[in-house]
């Protein structure tokens, strides 16, 4: 009869791989993390001039309104920008207007800086970290809180909306733009959006493309909510349906 070999469990290997799936769960937030974000900005900061160049006639007609709302105001225009990342919209903002840029991914902040010197010293802009859910800032310390891109991707659009309006000064408005969920849920579109999500959560930073976030506008208490729906031919079918608007304090 021969013997029958045990086998023994390779317990160094085992330990060996545990030890180093340890090492990098220990430094996942240096390194994993912050290579990702890192990694968002600079492709983020690559595709914003296309994104500013294809929306340039959307922007200048949504923004117009600042340019009649500025001269009625007694002191500067206060704007607070949400989730500003390299900072596109300044461009459009009146002169002499204080503008607050919140963002919480400070890799943002070279590109930013770079787009403000572009500006030149027509408008003051100072850069806080923080995000949209909980804004660090007084009630009511805002004439305009501008959100453009930046609903598909927050973790609780319905506490960042709170906020908005807590920090808005009666009558202020939040100007928004925002690709969305496609209307129609039977339409090939929608099934293109509900497949890629997941794809486009994991590569754009969680960001969304199937939010319905004109439901979350309306439900969220503004005295006045004007919003136009439109295909943004440029961008991909899967992030191509946009709602832009004002919603009132
Ligand atoms: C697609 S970028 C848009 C940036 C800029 N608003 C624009 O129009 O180009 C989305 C931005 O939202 C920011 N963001 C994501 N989650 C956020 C949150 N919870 N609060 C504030 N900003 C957030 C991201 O860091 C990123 O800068």
């Amino acid at each position: 009869m021969g013997t029958e070999e045990v086998q023994s469990f390779p317990s160094y290997e085992t330990a060996f791989v545990f030890v180093v799936l340890g090492i990098i769960w220990y430094f996942r937030e240096k390194i994993v993390y912050k290579s990702y974000k890192k990694y968002v900005a600079w492709m983020i900061n690559k595709i914003t001039k296309n994104i500013k160049d294809g929306l340039n006639d959307e922007k200048t007609r949504l923004f117009e309104f600042l340019h009649d709302y500025k001269d009625q105001q007694k002191e500067n225009l206060t704007i607070l920008e949400v989730g500003s990342g390299t900072a596109p919209n300044l461009s459009f903002y009146p002169a002499n207007t204080k503008v607050v840029c919140l963002e919480p991914n400070q890799h943002f902040d070279s590109y930013a800086t770079e787009n403000v010197k572009k500006e030149g010293n027509s408008i003051s802009v100072d850069f806080v970290h923080g995000y949209a859910e909980a804004l660090p800032f007084e009630n009511e310390t805002f004439d305009i809180v501008v959100c453009t891109l930046v609903l598909c991707s927050v973790k609780d659009m319905k506490k960042c909306l709170q906020e908005i309006k807590r920090v808005l000064r009666q009558g202020g408005k939040c100007v928004f733009l925002e690709h969305v969920a496609h209307e129609d849920k039977t339409s090939w579109a929608w099934t293109i959006q509900c497949i890629i999500n997941p794809v486009n959560q994991l590569f754009c930073d969680g960001c969304e493309t199937i939010r319905d976030t004109e439901t979350y506008i309306m439900a969220a208490g503004f005295s006045d909510v004007n919003v136009k729906r439109f295909p943004h031919k440029p961008f991909p079918v899967w992030i191509r349906p946009c709602i832009s608007g004002l919603a009132t304090k």
